[in-house]
């Protein structure tokens, strides 16, 4: 048990004894969260507001936390000073050390695991890339948010279904297979990839300018493709294939993973069943020749579910695929990883679902995030100011490797590490905020070894790694913890006993920023440690104390790294 739930404990009892008619006195969990961190450690490590309690024991809160002070005897764990209706606790320093390492030492690297989850299933769709496209570095955030979210369930006890909806269906990829066939070679599309797909695509329209029919033979290739015709199959598959044999490369490289890549075109024979059932519970209305489930009531645009020609729409496609994840994964949430702009899309579609009494809806999250910029530059395709993520990442390795060479020119595995480090760089930028708000690439920013940054925190772990390499070769005794007492010490440890409540909160909120900002946090308090501390010196016991809080240190850099999908190479 952590220290502060150990103080919750206290409290409770301490509340019982003191007032033995009391009713309606809180539980240790609700005691818990009223816990405060006061703003000066002068007045005291936490601090229990006693406000809340004035009304059920009809006292002021000055003298509830009186009363409550005056009973204390568990210095042990926590001295107690009543202070303003304020009960303000100072931790047993060397306690409090002892406890929070022995706990992160006994756990290793799975210290803030849980089995909360229970075997509970979560799907998340993430990347969820579309088809023919190339990969750019507004698909960042979809990706390592949700590739971060799927590890932070599966640490806390969740089984996840990581998911790839492929945007592989619509009116475009008749225009491509159109182009192709008047315009492209095999060898060429085979060599170009989704590169070489792109240019077709775009000479396609600017053809299509100064020839109109041209569209009405894009509009006829997917109607093949709709009709199952065995040529137009085969295309557009070999197109997919391609595309995900380019996208391939680069989810290796972020080292980001999916259970299934069930796409858009997936639902193709899954639609009739909701169409059927929207039209079963009176949900669809016709207007203009198209099919739609009117949400007037809730103050939104109608959910569109079927052209003026039959033809669904990604909204039928959203419902068909929220549906059959239900019946096939039996999930307790699943969440979509996607930018803000849709929000209009999952509120509809998510309101239909519950319409059509899916009690289950209100388990579907829309996990929204913001817009990702350049090196203070909007992206955009017209502009040619599109950053294609490979580009990207093989800059930051680049970047890292030169920085790698004049610094450490004797390391070995330059290349690894230049890869883990540079990659690491960009994922920290990607998840280094909330969510929500929008993020500007800056490579000063994202490399620098001294700032907030991935590889500063990579650093720091690897100067863990070296200060525990070099100690192995001492002959230890039992560790001295009063040598952690120091404000420094405290407050990394601090920092370290919080980590499985940010791990939870993190996944709660669906927000890994918060597991970045926790080891940065940890990696700025144990450098601050290690400036003022010698961590090896002659005093062995003392020195033994301090590799431990080295090592707890490194476990849960190591592990909150993980989560956010970030390696932590062990010599930089
Ligand atoms: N492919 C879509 C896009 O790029 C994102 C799909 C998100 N997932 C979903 N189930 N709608 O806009």
């Amino acid at each position: 048990m952590d220290m502060i739930s150990k103080i919750a404990g206290l409290i409770g009892e301490e509340l019982k004894k003191n007032f033995p008619e009391a009713q309606g006195l809180p539980d240790t969990e609700t005691i818990r969260g009223l816990l405060e961190v006061p703003p000066d450690t002068e007045m005291g490590d936490y601090a229990f507001p006693c406000f809340r309690l004035a009304k059920a024991l009809r006292m002021a809160p000055p003298k509830i936390a009186q009363t409550l002070s005056d009973g204390w005897q568990h210095e042990e764990t926590a001295s107690a000073k009543a202070v303003n209706g304020y009960l303000n606790f100072f931790l047993n320093r060397v306690n409090f050390a002892t406890q929070t390492l022995d706990a992160v030492l006994k756990a290793g690297e799975n210290y803030g695991s849980s089995d909360e989850g229970n075997g509970k299933t979560v799907c998340l769709d993430y990347s969820s890339i579309n088809i023919a496209k190339r990969f750019h570095i507004g698909h960042l955030s979809t990706t390592m948010i949700g590739h971060s979210l799927k590890r932070i369930y599966d640490f806390l006890g969740y089984r996840t279904v990581g998911i790839n909806h492929l945007g592989d269906w619509g009116t475009q990829f008749g225009k491509m297979i159109c182009a192709f066939k008047k315009w492209g070679t095999e060898a060429e599309v085979e060599q170009g990839g989704v590169e070489e797909l792109t240019r077709l695509y775009v000479r396609f329209h600017e053809e299509a300018e100064k020839n109109p029919e041209l569209e009405d033979e894009g509009r006829a290739w997917f109607k093949k493709i709709e009709d199952g015709d065995e040529e137009a199959l085969r295309i557009f598959n070999w197109f997919k294939d391609l595309t995900l044999r380019d996208t391939a490369r680069i989810y290796d490289l972020l080292g980001v993973t999916f259970d299934s890549y069930a796409g858009e075109s997936f639902y193709n024979d899954k639609m009739d069943r909701v169409i059927d059932e929207l039209r079963e519970k009176n949900l669809l209305t016709v207007s203009e020749g198209a099919s739609i489930v009117d949400l007037t009531e809730d103050k939104m645009p109608p959910c569109l579910i079927l052209k003026k020609d039959g033809a669904t729409l990604y909204a039928t496609r959203d419902l068909a695929a929220a549906i059959y994840r239900h019946d096939t994964y039996h999930f307790t949430k699943c969440l979509y990883v996607v930018a803000y702009q849709q929000d209009l899309h999952f509120r509809q579609f998510f309101r239909v679902l519950e319409k059509m009494g899916y009690e289950w809806a209100k388990d579907c999250v829309h996990v929204a995030f913001g817009m990702i910029s350049f090196e203070g530059e909007t992206l955009s395709t017209r502009k040619g100011t599109v950053v294609y993520l490979e580009d990207l990442l093989k800059q930051a390795q680049e970047k890292a490797l030169k920085i790698i060479e004049e610094k450490s020119p004797n390391l070995e595995n330059k290349e690894t590490v230049a890869r883990q480090v540079g990659i690491g760089a960009v994922i920290y930028t990607d998840l280094s905020n909330s969510r929500i708000k929008d993020i500007d690439f800056r490579w000063d920013r994202a490399m620098n070894f001294d700032g907030e940054s991935g590889p500063y925190v990579q650093y720091t772990h690897a100067r863990c790694c070296s200060l525990l390499r070099k100690a192995e070769e001492l002959d230890l005794p039992q560790m001295n913890p009063e040598v952690l007492t120091n404000d420094e010490a405290q407050q990394l440890l601090r920092l370290i006993s919080r980590f499985p409540d940010v791990v939870r909160e993190a996944a709660d909120k669906y927000e890994p920023f918060m597991i970045t900002r926790a080891v940065t946090d940890i990696a700025q308090a144990y450098n601050r440690f290690y400036y003022e501390h010698r961590i090896l010196d002659d005093d062995l016991a003392g020195t033994a104390a301090r590799v431990a809080l080295t090592k707890a240190t490194k476990n849960v850099i190591r592990t909150g790294l993980y989560l956010i999908g970030i390696e932590a190479p062990e010599r930089m």
